[in-house]
């Protein structure tokens, strides 16, 4: 555990004219914590206001007397924001640059003027559809434009978009859509990737057919690759035909800063996904905030994140923060590997990206086909690395920076949450000197904190869970339709605290190293999968009685996904069950909770009041069989002796 040994100071010459030096951030991030209030209250000027809040902030984490509130009494519009109020002095300065997936097809330039028009005309036709301030739209679109646009065209018209990730199933659609009863979807023909197509529209007619989702009046359907798709009038409208001949201007809904903006489904360790909660103003303060301080965004930067749309990333930072700050931000439909594995660094250099952002899972995947790939590109224009979604192994780091950098650009880890809207711990690239693997130094006004299990404070070099003591105006402000289950999830573990739900050490120089989740959630690839989720998916089949899943260690993605399934009396175990089982899963939830392997379970390891013991089914899923521990509080402990036997071993 090398924290101290290998320090990767600041490069000299990296400062640009508005760069936080080392000297700021000690000093704004001490007021930013004494005196939130003066701190945020001037931080808030970064947005344009129709009302100025004279509220900053109104929170209190007590159980009995709990609210978030910022910036109460503050109006604006988050469109507005990110559009409107460039347009007289960068209205012809590229907003968006979309680059498909087939590196043929013409790559776009979109302006903040064409994108104002664009995103006016879509909000005059949701304003004809019916759709108006409150009113729940669920986007469901691959990596283009107009995923931008409609986003945007909701904030302009208050309504509160909810956007399914394109690699959900229809039945992932169809829970999302009638928990927060959507009245209309936008949608798209096809999506594209990797040369693939996937049926979006066809995903959406069968997630309608599915209980719960009648509150959805109408369905626009987006003209992306021209497949044939079926048309069911007068439900289902073309996105151009109800848009094209719409006025190009639209007047923007006053918000209350603390009106609704989003809502995005994540899981958790029980239950259904959770739908977060965002709300107007301290979301988009802190998204733009973030992006601009730990960016170190320079007006002639050309921004790339690789995030999907689908994902509070592609929210935070593709989509809104960028925005905000009048970057130029690449959307890119494909993926790393196609047609490819050089794609990435050609789009760089194609577009002479200066900031990319991309994930840990990425990143080792691309590193596995060595060095070529990369070094035939000349990737001069980039300045800053940035890495998110799971704690990048330092290996990894080294890659991106030596190979990928060139030893030249600083690297961001930039340490969040669906829940936290925005980057809470991550290196700001002028101030902080970087350690392989760590996420280093709070943003400001952020308090992390360790605690041991019984929640007492931690302090100095040590291990524990992290908490975040105080609020931040990002901070999400309820779960959708259940707001106690927000409070119970959050704030009930360790009172007064935010609880993050990940393990995370604290070295001698205060860096924060996170250690990864502690909680029944899995992080494949950089996105969560509840284990609750994927059981309840698992024993829906009717031939499975019984199903316990754990993560372990994988390569590639970080954590892969390993399930012991018993079986029904009667029923036979078979190589074609297990590949039916992993057809199973993926139809229910989606691709991204495909098992990585199914063990068949004769019996599962349960206490005798019948708790599965997952600590002992994580171990022999890392083919850790000689630190199961202490098995005799166990119901019958030869469950596990066979199970070890008929572990999978890697390799
Ligand atoms: C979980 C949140 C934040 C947007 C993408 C994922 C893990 C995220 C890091 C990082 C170590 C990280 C945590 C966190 N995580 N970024 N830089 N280092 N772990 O958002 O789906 O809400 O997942 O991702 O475990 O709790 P999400």
């Amino acid at each position: 555990m090398s924290s101290s040994a290998e320090i990767h100071p600041v490069p000299a010459g990296f400062a640009g004219p508005d760069t936080i030096t080392a000297d700021a951030y000690a000093r704004d991030y001490t007021r930013s914590v004494q005196d939130p209030d003066g701190f945020w209250g001037e931080a808030a000027q970064r947005l344009d206001w129709f009302k100025a809040p004279t509220k900053i902030r109104n929170v209190s984490y007590d159980l009995e007397d709990f609210r978030i509130r910022w910036f109460e009494d503050g109006e604006l519009n988050v469109s507005v924001n990110c559009i409107d109020r460039h347009l007289a002095r960068k209205g012809d300065k590229t907003a968006l640059i979309w680059e498909g997936d087939n590196p043929d097809t013409e790559a776009k330039h979109i302006s903040y003027r064409d994108l104002h028009a664009r995103v006016c005309k879509l909000a005059n036709a949701l304003r004809n559809l019916g759709v108006g301030k409150g009113d729940r739209v669920t986007i469901y679109l691959p990596m283009i434009v107009e995923a931008a646009v409609a986003m945007l065209a909701c904030a302009r018209i208050g309504a509160v978009h909810c956007v399914v990730f394109g690699g959900f199933s229809p039945n992932s659609i169809a829970d999302r859509v009638s928990d927060c009863g959507s009245k209309l979807i936008i949608t798209a023909d096809e999506g594209l990737r990797g040369g693939k197509s996937v049926p979006l529209k066809a995903n959406v007619d069968a997630a309608l057919k599915l209980p719960g989702t009648n509150t959805v009046e109408t369905v626009l359907v987006v003209r992306h690759t021209g497949g044939a798709v079926e048309m069911q009038m007068p439900r289902d409208r073309w996105y151009d035909a109800v848009v094209d001949d719409q006025p190009d201007t639209c007047e923007p809904e006053r918000m209350n800063a603390e009106d609704p903006l989003f809502i995005l489904y994540t899981s958790g360790s029980t239950g259904k996904p959770k739908g977060v909660l965002h709300t107007t103003g301290g979301y988009l303060l802190f998204a733009s905030y973030t992006h601009q301080a730990i960016f170190d965004l320079r007006d002639d930067d050309v921004y790339w994140c690789t995030a999907d749309v689908g994902w509070v990333t592609g929210h935070s930072y593709i989509v809104y923060g960028p925005l905000a700050n009048a970057a130029t931000s690449l959307i890119f439909e494909g993926v790393p590997n196609y047609p490819d594995v050089s794609r990435f660094w050609n789009v760089i250099d194609k577009h002479q990206v200066t900031i990319f952002y991309t994930a840990p899972t990425a990143i080792r995947a691309l590193m596995r086909e060595g060095e070529a790939p990369v070094k035939k590109t000349s990737r001069k224009s980039l300045r800053l690395l940035g890495s998110v979604g799971e704690p990048i192994n330092p290996e990894a780091w080294r890659w991106y920076a030596d190979v990928v950098g060139d030893g030249r650009c600083p690297i961001v880890d930039t340490w969040w949450q669906t829940e936290t809207g925005g980057i809470l711990i991550s290196p700001l690239p002028g101030a902080i000197d970087t350690k392989p693997g760590s996420a280093t130094k709070p943003f400001f006004g952020v308090q992390p904190a360790l605690v041991d299990a019984n929640g007492a404070v931690l302090e100095g070099a040590t291990e524990g869970n992290l908490v975040i003591t105080d609020s931040w105006p990002g901070q999400m402000r309820s779960v959708y339709g259940d707001h106690q289950r927000f409070i119970d999830t959050y704030f009930k573990a360790y009172p007064g605290n935010y609880f993050t739900g990940d393990g995370c050490r604290r070295d001698e120089d205060g860096y924060y190293w996170i250690t990864g989740r502690v909680d029944d959630v899995i992080n494949v690839s950089g996105h969560r999968i509840g284990t609750a989720e994927l059981e309840s998916a698992l024993v829906l089949h009717p031939k499975v009685a019984e199903a316990a899943v754990v993560g372990f260690p994988h390569d590639i993605k970080g954590q892969g996904i390993y399930a012991y399934v018993t079986l029904k009396a009667g029923e036979a175990y078979s190589e074609d069950l297990r590949k039916e089982l992993v057809r199973h899963v993926r139809s229910e939830i989606g691709p991204t909770a495909s098992p990585d392997h199914i063990q068949w379970a004769p019996g599962l390891p349960k206490t005798r009041s019948g708790k599965i013991m997952r600590r002992i089914l994580r171990k022999i899923a890392e083919n850790a069989p000689d630190q199961l521990g202490d098995t005799s509080t166990l119901a019958d402990p030869s469950v596990v002796d066979s199970l070890v036997k008929e572990r999978y071993i890697p390799g």
